[in-house]
C-alpha cells in the first residue's frame, strides 16, 4: 500500500516496539482510547467547519471525514461490547495537547497549523493500525486493516488542505511539527494511550 510508505516517510520516527508490546497487553485501555480518538477526530473536523464556513473544500472534506470518524467510533464501541469491555472516561494523552500547544494563535497561520497537526495525528494512527494489526486476534486485525485505508486518506486530506490554504510552501512548518511529534512519540510516558510515547516501565 503506497500511502503507508508515504506515511512512514512523512513521520519522523516509527512507533517504538515497547509501545506495541504495552498496547497488546492492555487492549481494554487501547480500545477505550481508540474510541475516544475517533470521537475527537469527528469533533475536530466539525469545529473546523464551524470556524471556516467560507472554505468550501474544507467543508466538504471535513464533513465526509467527520462522518467516517463517527462510523469508526460506533465500530469500536460495538467491538468492545461484544468483548464485554465497558466504555468509560479516560484522561487524554499528552500527545494532542503537546501538538496543539504549538499551533499559532493567529490567523491565517492557525488554520494551516491545525491542518498540519491533523495530518500528523492521522498519519500516526494509520502507522499504528498497520503495526498493531499482525499482533492482534483475527477480528481486531481485520478491523484495524480496514481502518488503514480511511486514515491514510484522512492524512492526505489534511495535508492537501494545508497546502491549498497556505498558498505558500509549508515544508518548513511541517518539519517543525514532525520534530515535535517525534519527541512526543519517543519520550517516556506514564500512561498507555493510542498516541502515547514509550512506556516508562519498559523504556531503555
Ligand atoms: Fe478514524
Ligand atoms: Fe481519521
Amino acid at each position: 500500500m503506497d500511502v503507508l510508505d508515504e506515511i512512514q516517510s512523512f513521520l519522523g520516527c516509527p512507533t517504538p516496539d515497547a509501545w506495541l508490546q504495552a498496547a497488546t497487553q492492555d487492549l481494554h485501555t487501547l480500545l477505550i482510547d481508540h474510541a475516544h480518538c475517533e470521537q475527537k477526530a469527528a469533533a475536530t473536523a466539525m469545529s473546523l467547519m464551524y470556524r471556516y464556513p467560507n472554505h468550501h473544500e474544507l467543508l466538504i472534506r471535513m464533513s465526509r471525514l467527520a462522518r467516517e470518524e463517527l462510523i469508526h467510533f460506533e465500530q469500536v464501541l460495538t467491538l468492545m461490547r461484544k468483548r464485554g469491555m465497558e466504555y468509560q472516561h479516560l484522561s487524554a494523552s499528552r500527545y494532542a495537547s503537546g501538538l496543539r500547544d504549538q499551533v499559532s494563535k493567529q490567523e491565517p497561520q492557525r488554520l494551516i497549523d491545525v491542518l498540519i497537526v491533523g495530518a500528523f495525528v492521522e498519519a500516526r494512527s494509520c502507522e499504528r493500525f498497520a503495526k498493531l494489526a499482525p499482533l492482534l486476534d483475527e477480528e481486531l486485525q481485520k478491523f484495524y486493516l480496514s481502518l488503514l485505508k480511511s486514515e491514510g486518506r484522512h492524512y492526505q486530506d489534511y495535508l492537501k488542505l494545508a497546502e491549498r490554504y497556505a498558498q505558500a510552501d509549508i515544508s518548513q512548518r511541517v518539519a517543525e511539527f514532525r520534530l515535535l511529534e517525534q519527541q512526543l512519540i519517543e519520550a517516556e510516558d506514564d500512561q498507555l494511550r493510542f498516541h502515547s510515547g514509550t512506556p516508562r516501565s519498559v523504556a531503555a
